[in-house]
Parts: C-alpha cells; structure tokens; sequence
C-alpha cells in the first residue's frame, strides 16, 4: 500500500507525494479578478503539496460571481497568474488552475448580467456580494448557442492557464456551480439532449471535458465532483447512480484523475449522512481517485490503505499550515485556520501562518 509520501503519477504531473492542496478561494484578487502579489507568496508557502489546486478561477464575466476571485479570461489576469504560478515552481511545487464557471450561484450584481444555468432555477441561499449578501436571481436556461459559447470559454481560459504557465486545469464540476447543475435532475429540467436521462445530463461534462482537453491535452486536464453532501441546493435524486455514471464517461474520455469532496456525517465543512459513492466510482474508474473533506495526517494514511484514494487534498489544514506535508511527516500539531480571515483582504490569516520550527515537533 502505498504511502503519503510515495510520488504518483498523474496524468502528465508527476507528483512527489500524495499530500495535495485542495482548491480555497480566499478573495485577494482585484475587482478587475487579476491576481496580486500577495498570492505568489501564499502559494510558494505550500508549494511542498504533492500538488497546488488553485483557488477556483472565472472562465468568464458571466461565470465569476465571488468577490475578488480570479479569472482567466483577461490578458491582464494571465500576466497577473504568471508570477503567482512562477513563485510555485521556482519554490519546487506544482500548480493547476480550477476553472470555474459558478452558473445560477452568480449573483447579478458582481457580474452585471442575469446569472445562466441549465434551467430556469434560483438558488435557494444568499449570495456574496461586494454589497454583503443579496438574494439570487432566478437563472435564465442557457440556449444551444450559449452551451458553444460557454465552451469557447472554457476553452479559452484552459489555454490560458497554459500561457499563464499552469501544469494543467482542474474542471470545478463539485458544489452546485454550472457544470453540477447540468448534471443533477433537481436543477437540470431540459427536455434537450442536455436534460432528461443521465446520460444526457453527463453530456455538459463531456462536452466541457473535450473543450479543455482539446486546448492542453487529456493528460492535463482533471475534475473535481461533489457526489455527496450540500451543493448549494443541487441536488439529484439518485447520487450513486449518477456520480457512478460520471466515472464511468470521465474513464472513456482518458480523464487521468478526479478529486472527490466526500464529506462525513462528522464532516465540519457541509457534512452528510449519505454513503460515499467514491468506492463504486473506484470500480468503474482507472484513473487516479483523491479524495477530500477532513483528513488529517493519520487519517489520510488509513484511507489511502482502503484502496479507493490514491491520493488525499487538504484544504483548511493548508490554509493555517503551509508546511503540512512536513508537519504531517513529523507528526507534529497542527494549527487551526481562522474563519473570519477566509475571504478577508491583506496578508492577515493569509499569508501569515507559521510554518513549525522542527524542535517543535511531538
Ligand atoms: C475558505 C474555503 C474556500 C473554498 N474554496 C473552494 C474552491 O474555490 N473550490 C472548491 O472546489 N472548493 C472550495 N472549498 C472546499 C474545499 O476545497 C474543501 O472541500 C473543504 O475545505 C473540505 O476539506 P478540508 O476538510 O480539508 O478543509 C473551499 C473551502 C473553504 C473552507
């Protein structure tokens, strides 16, 4: 069985443990969604992760609504990537680019248009704003023209993670944004060849996975799902037979790895009473399965034992230890993340998190 701290490959990325940094969007962007300084020296703090998934990143105006999050569609937010995605590699880590397109979860006033989804829903909670929270519009359906439109973008902002000089994409396809809410039958209503059957409602995720993978190969490009637990009221009726489904199309695309946010019953992110689905994923599925939601060291290590993970992502445990993997190798404590500094501005809970020096260790 392997270790934490066995390389695996995945993919065209090679890493060097099996200790990820799990996608955080932590708002210390521009309004313009071009990234800041502050985020070259926050991600070279946690470049020894096996690998860095970034914070999720707008594919377009339309599809960005969190404020201060950044994108990839601008020339100034590729220019604004490249020392971020530089710091991490000249520190010896390995960063991807999450793009994210947020769907009817974008609320109007941050991008200035009618949110779109899969159907004409509303999302059930507020929504941040520049403004403080605001109640959703209701999305408008999305026509076949903007489904080819919306994967030019896709399109586009993978290849420009590539000019940015990412090592690849990560597709967000978890949580209730666009791609989620085309595959749920609670926010997918089409009558299309995009709704109805499950087949069908895999059909954005393809589409969207052969776009991205058309720009920087399949062997770049990866997926976050969200089988089980809150997203954000889309919710599907049958989550095993879906997200079963959705590995099974994801391996005959040549996907090479998909990262599962499972939460437990537990859980302290969004937690859920529902079985993982991830082991029946695992028997329909050859890539490599990460999955995330409130591991620590010793727990990471008994899952990967299981034999469905190869590969475990961290993410409020890397937001307040930059040097989790060495922590996690020393089995010393770890800090906890403040919750207030989440999506805050500045360097405070952001860039100012100790690393342990080693005489602290238990
Ligand atoms: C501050 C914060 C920001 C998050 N941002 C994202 C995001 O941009 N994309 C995403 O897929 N998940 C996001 N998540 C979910 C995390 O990736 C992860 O699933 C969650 O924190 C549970 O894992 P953990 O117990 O290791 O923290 C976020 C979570 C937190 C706490």
């Amino acid at each position: 069985m392997p270790t934490l701290f066995d390389p695996v490959e995945m993919g065209a990325l090679k890493l060097p443990n099996r200790i990820l940094m799990a996608p955080l969007t932590r708002g210390r962007a521009d309004k313009a969604a071009v990234p800041t300084a502050i985020m070259a020296d926050y991600y070279a703090q946690r470049s020894a992760a096996g690998l860095i998934i970034s914070e999720a990143t707008g594919i377009s105006r339309e599809g960005l609504g969190w404020p201060y999050a950044p994108g990839l569609w601008s020339e100034a937010q590729v220019e604004g990537w490249k020392p971020v995605v530089a710091a991490v590699h000249a520190a010896g880590g390995r960063i991807v680019a999450q793009l994210w397109h947020m769907g009817r979860l974008v609320p109007e006033s941050v991008s200035g248009m009618q949110p779109v989804s899969a159907s004409a829903t509303r999302a059930p909670n507020k929504l941040h704003t520049y403004d403080g929270k605001q109640d959703p519009t209701e999305a408008r359906a999305v026509t076949v023209d903007d489904i080819a439109r919306i994967l030019a973008d896709y399109a586009a902002a993978a290849r420009n993670a590539i000019a940015a000089g990412f090592d690849g994409v990560q597709i967000h396809g978890a949580n209730g944004y666009l791609v989620d809410q085309f595959l749920r039958d609670g926010t997918n209503l089409r009558t299309d060849d995009y709704g109805g059957p499950i087949a069908n409602r895999l059909r954005f995720m393809r589409d969207v996975v052969q776009a991205v993978a058309g720009e920087v190969g399949i062997e770049r490009t990866g997926i976050r799902l969200s089988p089980i637990g809150d997203s954000q009221g889309a919710n599907d009726s049958d989550n095993a037979t879906l997200f079963t489904a959705a590995a099974a199309a994801l391996e005959a695309l040549g996907v090479p790895w998909i990262e599962l946010r499972e939460p437990g019953p537990h859980s302290t992110f969004r937690a859920s009473e529902e079985a993982a689905v991830s082991p029946a994923m695992r028997g329909v599925y050859s890539g490599k399965i990460i999955l995330n939601s409130d591991y620590v060291g010793a727990s990471a290590q008994d899952k990967l034992a299981e034999g469905v993970a190869d590969a475990i992502s961290f993410g409020r445990p890397f937001i307040a230890n930059p040097d989790l993997v060495e922590r996690i190798r020393r089995d010393a404590p770890l800090d906890q993340a403040e919750v207030a500094t989440f999506y805050s501005r500045g360097p405070e809970g952001y860039t100012d998190y100790r690393t342990r020096p080693e005489q602290e260790a238990a």
